[in-house]
């Protein structure tokens, strides 16, 4: 693999993504037939928002963490689905079950405001009822992303203030953080690190961004960025374990400095960060020690909260 070409969300190649089975609206369907309307909300107008989750023994991680954020911008963006989580859950456990799967796989849920009457933009013209669509794929995060870790290039396309597009909702528009990673690939690196309006380091196209500095964790005050369902478990673990964290203001200046940097998301869990502008971070290009303590804590926590989730349903049945 060329030292240009990974991204945060290469996972190892898997044959059996060529045959899966998609849920469309209702039904599963082969990957190949999988087909959405080209009057579709969400393709005209990107007009709809999406989670990524993992599935973990059986059990979505942090559902309810994601049905939260979900049916927040849904509710913020009028689109209703006539549904609530507990039936989200099943279409996903539908889906991972006709697809065999159980562990290392990840879901790319998509709900659009639907099929619409014309090819105009009046969100009353999408009249057919909301477009879900849940892709569930055999996935397991590159290897390389832990051994080599990500280049990132500070990218001109900053983070937007809540009044233009607020950066919370999960979009399917993501043009924003597209530009910023095309920015970055044509600066030789792997992805964006991008800025808010004032110039202070925000987040990536694609992840939320950490610093460690002399023996503290720094992340961006939570403005302008995707309030990343792994940031805060990143964050709670840290005050639990006596790692000092801090979530404020800090410039390239500190973030050039940093002894170590990781990235956080759903895919990768913590990918560390081996050069930001082409200086390198650290001295072990992959993760440092306190990314990598971080690392195992969000594993422990991880099949204490799949346990947890599993036994909580049983309860219920
Ligand atoms: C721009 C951006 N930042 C961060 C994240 C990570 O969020 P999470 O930890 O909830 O996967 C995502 C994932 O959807 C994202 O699109």
């Amino acid at each position: 693999m060329d030292t240009h070409e990974i991204s945060t969300h290469d996972a190892e190649a898997d044959a059996r993504n060529e045959a899966l089975l998609i849920y469309v609206n209702g039904e599963l369907v082969p990957k190949a037939e999988a087909k959405i309307s080209v009057y579709d909300s969400g393709f005209m107008l990107g007009d709809g928002m999406w989670e990524g989750l993992r599935l973990y023994d059986g059990e979505w991680a942090f559902f309810d963490e994601h049905m939260d954020r979900l049916f927040n911008s849904l509710k913020s963006v009028s689109i209703d689905i006539g549904m609530g989580p507990e039936d989200v859950r099943d279409i996903l456990d539908r889906t991972a079950a006709a697809n065999d799967m159980v562990s290392d796989a990840h879901c790319r849920l998509m709900i659009t405001r639907g099929r619409k009457a014309k090819p105009f933009q009046h969100p009353g013209l999408s009249r057919y009822g909301p477009t879900i669509v849940a892709i569930v794929e055999h996935s397991k995060p590159a290897e390389v992303l832990q051994s080599r870790g990500i280049q990132l290039a500070t990218v001109p396309q900053v983070r937007g203030l809540p009044t233009s597009q607020d950066p919370k909702f999960n979009s399917h528009s993501k043009l924003n953080c597209v530009i910023a990673c095309l920015q970055a690939e044509q600066a030789g690196a792997d992805e964006g690190l991008m800025l808010d309006p004032h110039g202070f380091v925000n987040t990536t196209n694609a992840c939320n961004f950490f610093i460690v500095r002399r023996g503290e964790v720094w992340t961006s005050t939570g403005d302008y960025c995707m309030n990343g369902v792994t940031r805060a478990k990143v964050i709670k673990l840290c005050r639990q374990n006596g790692i000092p964290v801090f979530e404020k203001n800090f410039s390239l200046y500190e973030a050039y400095g940093a002894d170590e940097a990781f990235l956080t998301g759903t895919f990768g869990a913590q990918t560390p960060v081996a050069s930001i502008d082409g200086k390198i971070i650290g001295a072990e290009g992959g993760a440092g020690p306190v990314t990598r303590r971080i690392r195992e804590l969000y594993k422990e926590l991880l099949s204490e909260i799949v346990a947890h989730q599993r036994s909580a349903r049983g309860q219920k049945t």
